[in-house]
């Protein structure tokens, strides 16, 4: 039996660390929910001393997973590892995972420490954090770009002071596989102790080989993996999850460990739901989760594929998934059905007031749409959808003219606290005349940052799920919006931008909170 490599995914934390992709606590429950069901062995669910949203955020995914382990992050500093101690209290399996960086570059420049104090610190930080759980993780930041011996003291010294996993971060994703993967084997030959604690790896995507780096340190020893759904994450981003599973699941002959655990048909929704709530769409060429990922274009791959699957296909599509986004409902589906597939999907109603909107809704898009999807069930949930009560504007009516030879205008009715507007605009489109109308009556002085549009589902009937990226006072939103109508989403999705840049309840991005 080979070893089972641990995957540690880190959606909710690094991932969040996207500009834009922040989540609100119900989202990141959400999203919890659905890694439990794909069986993830850890969920980093965020840094709780980053502001209070985050630290409620990693209370409640910690209060609703049984079977994951729940992990908060903490600088190497008490009042980090405090609140981060309180925020996993309810977990069933709680982690705290703790920091300080290690790399010339950082300890000097950014820490002003040197490098005997940054080991007392962690050593100090790894004890402090063993007193509210046994579950304890350090990270030696920058590792990648670290002295080998120095690395070798800290490392040693924490796994004395209870530290259980050693996370090796590629920060900057600087590292190269080869190198990366010796790294591994250095460290965990030269450590007196090292094999008192598992090893893991950490890679950022900066030079596109965030998972080539994480595959070569398992060739070489480590047995966790930490990644994210899509790979989101900082900067270029973080290892993707479903490259990471799908290729020692694929690869068992070559990877001297296992992802058998894991239930990898849940890859696709959790990379649906991901994208759909930070508005981050995945690539349609993107591995394993990409529309086209099974997809065959030319005639002699086609002929191939249907004489025998093996000739171009590595994986079942339906492994990852991709079968399962049945058709489940149709305009003659009733109330409960509705529920129960959401449920099926990780969707609870907070009351029934909310789910006889969102049941609402779904017979409107039934009556335009005759086959409705997972994924369409999925759009008709996000918060963009949801129309919060509190949200602050809110969109009534929406008439675009869009005619050869004519310049497009919108006439635009919506609520702003509860009175309601009008006006119009001409625009280089429809969508812009909208967004401009929009815009002359909420008067927000965001800057437009993104505008992208992706079908749902297949077919021109499919709803458009429209993401848009707005910018105010060096604060990045995001907002989407579905119709069957583009220009509608887009507007939905403009008003739903609008009232994370309006609202005072929205969290600060960890990077900018006041840590
Ligand atoms: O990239 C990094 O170094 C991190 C650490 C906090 C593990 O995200
Ligand atoms: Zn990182």
């Amino acid at each position: 039996m080979s070893d089972q490599l641990i995957i540690f995914d880190t959606t909710l934390r690094d991932g969040e660390q996207s500009p834009g992709a922040s989540m609100t606590k119900e989202e990141k429950v959400r999203i919890a929910k659905a890694l439990e069901k794909m069986r993830v062995d850890v969920i980093e669910a965020g840094f709780p001393i980053a502001s209070p949203g985050d630290f409620d955020a990693v209370h409640a995914v910690a209060s609703v997973i049984k079977d994951s382990t729940v992990c908060g992050l903490s600088r190497a500093l008490d009042k980090d590892i405090e609140r981060a101690g309180e925020a996993i209290k309810p977990a069933n399996s709680g982690r705290i995972h703790t920091f300080i960086a290690t790399s010339p570059i950082h300890m000097k420049m950014k820490l002003r420490m040197d490098p005997d104090q940054v080991l007392e610190q962690a050593v100090k930080a790894v004890k402090k954090a063993r007193q509210y759980t046994d579950n304890v993780e350090f990270s030696p930041e920058d590792a990648g770009r670290s002295e080998v011996d120095f690395l070798c003291r800290v490392l040693e010294a924490v796994i004395d002071a209870g530290a259980g996993t050693l996370n090796i971060p590629d920060t900057v994703g600087y590292n190269v596989p080869e190198q990366f993967g010796g790294l591994i084997r250095n460290l965990r030959e030269k450590i007196p102790n090292s094999d008192k604690a598992v090893f893991s790896v950490h890679c950022h995507n900066d030079l596109g080989l965030a998972v080539a780096n994480s595959l070569s340190a398992v060739m070489n020893g480590a047995r966790q993996v930490e990644c994210t759904i899509n790979g989101l994450g900082e900067r270029a981003g973080n290892a993707s999850l479903e490259e990471i599973v799908m290729a020692v699941k694929t690869r068992k002959d070559i990877f001297p460990c296992n992802v058998d655990h894991l239930d990898t048909t849940q890859i696709v929704s959790t990379s649906r739901l991901v994208s759909g709530i930070t508005g981050f769409a995945v690539q349609p060429n993107k591995a394993i989760v990409g529309a086209n990922a099974f997809a065959h274009e030319s005639g002699i791959h086609q002929d191939g594929v249907l004489k025998s699957r093996e000739t171009y296909e590595i994986m079942r599509a339906q492994d990852v998934g991709w079968s399962t986004n049945r058709m489940v409902l149709g305009k003659h589906s009733g109330r409960n059905a509705f529920k129960t597939r959401l449920k099926e999907l990780g969707v609870e109603f907070a009351s029934e007031a909310e789910l006889n909107d969102a049941f609402g809704r779904f017979k409107d898009l039934a009556d335009k749409k005759h086959e409705i999807y997972d994924d369409d069930l999925q759009a008709l949930v996000t918060d963009a959808n949801m129309e919060a009560e509190n949200e602050r504007i809110k969109l009534v009516a929406l008439k675009v003219c869009s005619e050869t030879g004519e310049t497009p205008n919108a006439d635009v009715a919506i609520m702003v606290d509860d009175q309601e507007h009008s006006a119009s605009s001409e625009g280089g489109g429809p969508v812009d005349a909208s967004f401009k109308a929009i815009e002359s009556v909420v008067n927000s002085g965001s800057e437009l940052l993104l505008y992208s549009v992706n079908n749902i589902t297949s077919g021109t009937d499919s709803q458009g799920e429209v993401t848009v990226r707005l910018k105010k006072n060096g604060r990045i939103v995001n907002g989407q919006g579905s119709d069957t109508d583009i220009v509608i989403a887009s507007a939905k999705a403009y008003i739903n931008a609008l009232n994370k840049v309006l609202s005072d309840a929205e969290r600060a991005h960890p990077q900018t909170g006041d840590v």
